[in-house]
């Protein structure tokens, strides 16, 4: 087909996919490789809805297409709670007009019904996320999942057949779970940690009279990262990690 080939140069370093988080990128030595899969797992109300959609929000404004997939509430209400945290976030709005940022929900009530409905609520997402050619998907969460499942077997392996397609289509993929849901701790759950390339996890510490936020990223694939647990807090202008 006439195709050229060029001699490259090895790569040193992967492609990355900037956070744009503060304080997130540096633990992250820059970002997270392209087509890395990564799992947010973290304690209810530790901000795995906000981190992910702040991701997004940072690199629609940077003219990197996104979509927010939210299968815990709808599309309406998930608008709404991010604005009402995010107040400084005002072009939420002219984001998802200009289909930077895609958001939808989907209902999972009969993705377990069978195989080809597993099968099928995959193409829907790979539709939405070709509709305006994403780079970057948030699936929120897998927690609604599990029990729809009947056994766990089938729910490592439906998930882990959706993180594949996921990563053939070199999607830089973030999917949230609550953790003692899925994950506990940083023992390998159920999910099996081998399938993701990434792990980031969110906690709270409440020692010594002193709530805190802290995050973690417990491991992730081509890339060097710190590994302390860091503190954090979630602003109106966006989550804020501390150095
Ligand atoms: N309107 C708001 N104003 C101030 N802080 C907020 C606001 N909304 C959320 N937050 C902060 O963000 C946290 C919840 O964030 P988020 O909903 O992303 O967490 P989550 O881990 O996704 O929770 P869930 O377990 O409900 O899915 C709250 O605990 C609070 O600290
Ligand atoms: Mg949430």
């Amino acid at each position: 087909m006439g195709m050229t080939t060029y001699n490259m140069a090895p790569e040193a370093e992967p492609k990355r996919i900037n956070t744009g988080v503060i304080g997130l990128d540096d633990i992250l030595y820059g970002g997270v490789p392209v087509a890395n899969q990564t799992i947010v797992s973290g304690d209810p109300g530790t901000g795995k809805t906000l981190l992910g959609f702040e991701i997004l929000y940072r690199n629609a404004k940077i003219n990197i297409p996104t979509t927010f997939i939210t299968l815990e509430e709808g599309k309406i209400n998930l608008i709404e709670n991010v604005k009402s945290a995010y107040t400084y976030f005002d072009d939420i709005d002219d984001l998802i007009a200009s289909k930077l940022l895609q958001v939808y929900e989907l209902q999972v009530l009969d993705t377990f019904k069978s195989r080809e409905n597993w099968q099928a609520f995959i193409v829907g997402i790979n539709k939405i996320v070709q509709s305006n050619a994403s780079k970057i998907l948030v699936l929120d969460s897998l927690t609604p999942l599990r029990p729809l499942a009947e056994d766990d077997r089938t729910f490592t392996r439906s998930i882990n057949s959706m993180v594949e397609n996921f990563r053939n289509l070199g999607l830089t993929t973030f999917i949230n779970t609550e953790t003692n849901a899925e994950i506990k701790n940083e023992a390998p759950g159920l999910l099996g940690t081998y399938m993701f390339d990434g792990m980031i996890r969110l906690s709270t510490s409440s020692a010594q009279n002193s709530f805190q936020y802290l995050m973690r990223v417990i491991k992730m694939r081509r890339s060097n990262h710190r590994n302390s647990a860091m503190p954090y807090e979630v602003t109106q202008k966006g989550i804020n990690v501390f150095k």
